[in-house]
């Protein structure tokens, strides 16, 4: 029997998971220990995707949320390597590149335990973002570097991986089977919704915590509102930070963070996704939207090299002229096999199995 103990903690993390406990939990040989760190706390940032997903209920959850980067990461490192302790897992899996992905590949090489990391090999290039730096940490001590795409290979090899004592697989995107499985599940919200309405998030910590970029995001979604309904379901963090700056927001349709099963149903309606997710870039394209990114670089770079997203940063001018000139780009790439046909969940448990 194979124990695996895996690290959640954050809402892309839980949604990750939904694919893949649901492909763990078909083999017989391989057990699962579900860590939730406590990054996310509110229920409709955590609980509603333990539900609606049906992923298992976590065997241990550490309430480790709202502290600074160093405490929160130091603290569920503590926590972690006690119940890893105790558990004596085979492997530790993580997934992409919060802090509680971080925390769970430190716990891993110090005690020796085997670390498979899920969505690796991103670079976005930028080290002054957090999850670059958590990603680039997690992949030099994993064991085995489940990579979404070619261009996460390509990284990995430019940077001499290939050298090291390490397996790099290309999976696949864990997400992108969850596209496939929950999109005839999707439900739609119970809220007042125009036929073309454009679909935005907004919570990378670049934009949130840089008043400037945060304003000029605003205007220029103030001046498309105009025009075009604008749903935004509000990430808490960025929700403290609006009222404290007491922004101008005029005319979004802002709502609370949603389900899963009801933000499939959103990008899968929308006319166009603008946002400065990861995940959401990813999710715009499974479901052949097209996406204008509010950053100034991403580590999906497949999409802008096929026309799919195109990057604005945080400029008004550029969002307004992407928004302006998006018809021209809109649903007219080709869609390609980017991102695996949908078994990711079964190659990563196949691998895990395998050792
Ligand atoms: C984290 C990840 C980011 C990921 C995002 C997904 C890191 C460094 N960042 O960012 O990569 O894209 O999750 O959503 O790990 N808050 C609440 N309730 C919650 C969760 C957060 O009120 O349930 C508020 C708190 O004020 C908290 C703040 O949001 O301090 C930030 O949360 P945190 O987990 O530190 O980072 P995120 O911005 O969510
Ligand atoms: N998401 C959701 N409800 C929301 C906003 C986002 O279910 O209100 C989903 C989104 O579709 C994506 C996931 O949350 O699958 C990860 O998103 P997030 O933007 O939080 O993190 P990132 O991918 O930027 O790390």
């Amino acid at each position: 029997m194979i124990k695996v103990v895996t690290i959640l903690g954050a809402r892309p993390q839980f949604i990750k998971a939904g694919s893949l406990s649901r492909e763990i939990a078909k083999y017989k040989e391989i057990t699962e220990v579900i860590i939730h760190t406590g990054q996310h706390y509110d229920s409709n940032m955590s609980d509603i995707f333990f539900e609606e997903m049906q992923i298992p209920k976590p065997n241990y959850f550490l309430g480790i949320g709202g502290k600074s980067h160093g405490a929160m990461t130091g603290q569920m490192i503590e926590k972690i390597e006690e119940v890893v302790l105790k558990e004596k897992p085979d492997w530790i899996v993580v997934y992409g590149d919060t802090n509680s992905t971080l925390a769970g590949a430190i716990v891993a090489s110090k005690l020796h335990i085997k670390l498979a990391h899920i969505e690796a090999g991103l670079r976005s290039f930028n080290m002054k973002m957090p999850e670059e730096v958590n990603r680039i940490l997690t992949d030099r001590v994993s064991d085995i570097l489940f990579c979404p795409t070619d261009a996460a290979i390509e990284n990995l090899k430019n940077e001499g991986y290939e050298n090291l004592q390490c397996k790099i697989v290309k999976s696949g995107d864990v997400m992108q089977d969850g596209a496939i499985f929950y999109k005839d599940l999707a439900v739609k919200p119970n809220f007042d919704i125009k036929e073309d309405y454009i679909l935005c998030t907004i919570h990378r910590a670049e934009n949130t915590d840089d008043e400037t970029r945060l304003k000029n995001i605003f205007e220029a979604l103030n001046e498309i509102a105009k025009e075009k309904q604008i749903i935004l379901p509000l990430h808490p963090r960025t929700k403290k930070i609006i009222e404290n700056l007491k922004l101008n927001i005029q005319n979004l349709t802002i709502i609370d963070p949603v389900g899963y099963l009801e933000m499939v149903w959103l990008i899968d309606n929308c006319e166009l996704v603008m946002t400065d997710s990861g995940g959401l870039q990813k999710e715009a394209y499974f479901f052949s939207k097209s996406c204008i990114t509010l950053r100034d670089e991403t580590e999906w770079v497949e999409l802008v090299d096929i026309g799919a997203n195109v990057l604005v940063g945080a400029d008004k001018g550029n969002i307004l002229k992407a928004f302006k000139n998006y018809s021209e780009f809109s649903s007219k790439y080709s869609k390609v096999n980017l991102y695996g046909d949908g078994h990711a969940s079964k190659i990563i448990c196949e691998f895990i199995l395998k050792g």
